[in-house]
This record gives structure tokens, C-alpha cells and sequence, in this order.
């Protein structure tokens, strides 16, 4: 996706995805859902990138195998060439089936609902660590204390990251997803991370532990990976677990505490969180597209012929604001029943991850409404500075008190 913001040519509406639509995205998306549900953006290359932004769109988009996940194959050199240094062109999550399903299936059985509840108890004491810490202080940053160290500890000892090494992670990570930044740093930030990876799977190979690298480098010769197969799916791994679960409790909260009525239901009725967790992934989940797509025919979605060759960005949180497929789609209601949202997209790309993100997300909200019943924010919301790309949002930081 692009990083900077973009103007349209005079035969469409004036869209920009810089700051401001990282901030918000959610006005212009209602344009473009009530008036061009599928739009053609001309790229300043001159290739079409088309906007999905209704929920049965969204679904059909998703579902359809015309549009390929792969990527590299397309865009070719500059970003695309500096992800491959972390092997993402060969992983799962831009790859078709076959190939997809071969990755995904090596990993598929430490993502499943049952084998992640077993994780419940220690999740809940990295998080009740993490909260001792700050408690004394009667104030944090809750991106930074909190909803960053969770879920990267919780995938660190999942994979075998030693704890010395995790804030290499943040920075990586944050440098991937951050393209609104203009630090000229960001690459080598990115190519650091990429020789921090390959070590951790060199020693990984020379003194197996029990975890999911571990595993993978140890995988029989029917399923073995090549060397950029196995880079590719340990930096998705380890990119993919905590930077969304961290936006999620991060634009979660301030959802929640912008609402102080919605988080005292939370307070009276605990057991409305697993469904609260729904609902915040609906309202302001962290993933405002899937991965782009690629036209490899011709394909008519919403009136509209994606012509063979076409990037298709499929925006789940403009499906998930839909009004056809959601009563008042604007406002938060910790109670609504959601019985199926785009948050983790649709398909064979289905977010591995999703039960993990879930418990992660219940016990972290969990435990901050129990252990701070009189947490409030500590900033003016409007100030807040927001980080990604037009793929993800997050906050960079959020002070709150108690
Ligand atoms: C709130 C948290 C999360 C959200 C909102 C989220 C969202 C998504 C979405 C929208 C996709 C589909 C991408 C596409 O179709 O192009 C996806 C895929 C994926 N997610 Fe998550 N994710 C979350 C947490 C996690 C976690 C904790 C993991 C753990 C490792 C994870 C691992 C993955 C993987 C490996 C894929 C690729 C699956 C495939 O290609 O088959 N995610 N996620």
C-alpha cells in the first residue's frame, strides 16, 4: 500500500490516505461506501487500485480465487523489495493455495482454540506482571507499559524470542508498520530486524528448545521449508502476533474510555467482555484493510470490471461500519450481539491468529477494568498521535491514570 497521501485525478473525489486517515478513516469511508462502494484509484503509476468497502462486497472480494495474494509478483522492487528482506513474499499471508495452505498447515495446530486456552493462565500472569509494575505510579502509558509488552511476550515465549531480544521486536516492528514515518532510519531499522530473525533461527537450529521455531526448522523432510520460506513465516509470526493485538487494546481502550458508559457495563457485567471484544473489533479493530489483492482476470465486483492486473484493497473496517449489515454502525455498544465481522478478514487468509488475539484481548481488558476500577484518560484525545499504514492504525501512545 501506499504511504503517502495520495491525490485523485480530477475525475474523482479528493482522497488523501496520509495522517488524517490514519487519525480517522471512518468519514471517508461512509463517502465512499454511500456513493462509490467499489472505486477506482488511479495510482500515480498509472495501475487502478479499487476500493471494496461494503460488507457483502467485502465477502465476495474475499472469497473470490481471481484475486491473488501475491503480491511481490506485482509490485515488484521498492517496498516489496525491502520486505523480502524479511522472506514475506514467501509467507502464507501473500502466497495462493497451494503454497498457502502448505505453509499454513506446518502451523495451524498452535493457533487452534484449544491448544491456545491452555496458554490462559500464563497470559494472565504476563499480564498481571506487567500491571504490578505501573500500579504504584497511579498512571502509564498504556500503549507502551501495556498493550505493547502483552502480547509480544506472549509470542515471544510462544516462538522461543529470549526476553533480552524482545525489544528488537518493538523496533522492527514498529519500523514495518510505521509508513508515516519519515525517520531515515526506518530501513535499517527493518533490515536489523531481518538479521535478527535469521540469527534466532540459526540458534534455534544449533540448540533446539521446545517452541515453535524450534519445530519448524526441525520439520521433516516431506514439510522442510527453504530458507526464505522459514524466514518469511517467523517474521509474519512475529509481526503478525502482537503489532494488531497491541492496537487492539490500545484503540480499544480509548473507544472505551472516550465512553465512560460503555466501560461501566463492562464494570457491572464482566461477562459482557468476550462479546465487548467483538464489538471492538468491529468499531475500531486494527486492521482497516486485509493485504492487498491482485486481479489475475477480469472479475465484476459491485456493478464494476476489476480488469486483470488491478490491485483491490478490501476494506474490512469500512465492511464493518456498513449500515446494511449493522444497526447504528457508528456507535459503540458493548452488548451488541456480533455474530460475524471483518476484523480478521474472510477466507483462506482468515487470521491464523484470531483465538489468540481473542484471549489476549479478554484478559487484557479484563484485567485493566478489575485491577484500575477509576481509569481515565490523561490526555485530550484530539492530541493523540496515530502510527501505520492504510492497512493498520494504532496509537502511539496513550496516557492514562488512575
Ligand atoms: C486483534 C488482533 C488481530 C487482527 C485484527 C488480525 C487481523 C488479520 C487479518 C485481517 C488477516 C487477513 C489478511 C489478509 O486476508 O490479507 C490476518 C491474517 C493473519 N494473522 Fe492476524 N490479526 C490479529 C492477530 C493475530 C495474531 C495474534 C496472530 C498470531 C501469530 C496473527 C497471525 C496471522 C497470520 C499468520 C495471518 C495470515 C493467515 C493466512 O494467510 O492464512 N494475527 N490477521
Amino acid at each position: 500500500m501506499t504511504q503517502n497521501p495520495m491525490q485523485a485525478n480530477s475525475s474523482m473525489p479528493s482522497i488523501s490516505l496520509g495522517a488524517d486517515f490514519i487519525a480517522n478513516p471512518f468519514p471517508m469511508l461512509e463517502m465512499l461506501r454511500n456513493n462509490m462502494p467499489v472505486f477506482r484509484y488511479e495510482l500515480p503509476n498509472g495501475k487502478a487500485m479499487w476500493f471494496i468497502t461494503r460488507f457483502e462486497d467485502a465477502i465476495r472480494a474475499l472469497r473470490d480465487t481471481r484475486l491473488s495474494s501475491n503480491a511481490y509478483h506485482t509490485l515488484g522492487g521498492g517496498q516489496a523489495g525491502r520486505q523480502s528482506a524479511l522472506g514475506l513474499e514467501r509467507s502464507m499471508v501473500f502466497l495462493d493455495d497451494p503454497d498457502h495452505a502448505r505453509l499454513r498447515t506446518l502451523v495451524s495446530k498452535a493457533f487452534t482454540p484449544r491448544f491456545i486456552e491452555e496458554l490462559r493462565p500464563r497470559i494472565e500472569e504476563i499480564a498481571d506482571a506487567l500491571l504490578d509494575k505501573v500500579e504504584p505510579r497511579k498512571g502509564m502509558d498504556l500503549v507502551d507499559d501495556f498493550a505493547f509488552p502483552l502480547p509480544i511476550n506472549v509470542i515471544s515465549e510462544m516462538l522461543g524470542v529470549p526476553p533480552e531480544d524482545r525489544e528488537q521486536i518493538r523496533e522492527g516492528s514498529s519500523a514495518l508498520s510505521d509508513a508515516t514515518s519519515t525517520d531515515p532510519r526506518r530501513w535499517q531499522q527493518i533490515s536489523n530486524f531481518a538479521a535478527f530473525v535469521r540469527k534466532l533461527i540459526a540458534q534455534k537450529r544449533s540448540q533446539p528448545a521446545d517452541d515453535l521455531i524450534s519445530r519448524l526448522v526441525n520439520t521433516n523432510d516431506d514439510d522442510k521449508l527453504t530458507e526464505q520460506e522459514l524466514l518469511g513465516m517467523v517474521s509474519l509470526l512475529i509481526f503478525a502476533g502482537h503489532e494488531t493485538t497491541s492496537n487492539l487494546i490500545g484503540n480499544g481502550m480509548l473507544a472505551l474510555l472516550s465512553q465512560p458508559a460503555q466501560i461501566e457495563r463492562l464494570k457491572n457485567d464482566p461477562s459482557l467482555i468476550p462479546g465487548a471484544i467483538e464489538e471492538l473489533l468491529r468499531y475500531c479493530g486494527p486492521a482497516v484493510s486485509t493485504g492487498p489483492r491482485f486481479a489475475t482476470e477480469d472479475v465484476e465486483i459491485g456493478g464494476q470490471v476489476i480488469k486483470r492486473g488491478d490491485m483491490v484493497n478490501v476494506v474490512i473496517g469500512s465492511g464493518d461500519r456498513d449500515s446494511s449489515q449493522f444497526t447504528d454502525p457508528d456507535e459503540l455498544d458493548v452488548a451488541r450481539k456480533v455474530e460475524r465481522h471483518l476484523a480478521f478478514g474472510h477466507g483462506i487468509h482468515y487470521c491464523l491468529g484470531a483465538p489468540l488475539a481473542r484471549l489476549e484481548g479478554q484478559i487484557a481488558f479484563g484485567a485493566l477494568i478489575t485491577r484500575f476500577p477509576n481509569l481515565q484518560l490523561d490526555c485530550d484525545p484530539n492530541t493523540l498521535t496515530w502510527r501505520g499504514n492504510s492497512v493498520l492504525r494504532g496509537l502511539a501512545s496513550l496516557p492514562v491514570k488512575w
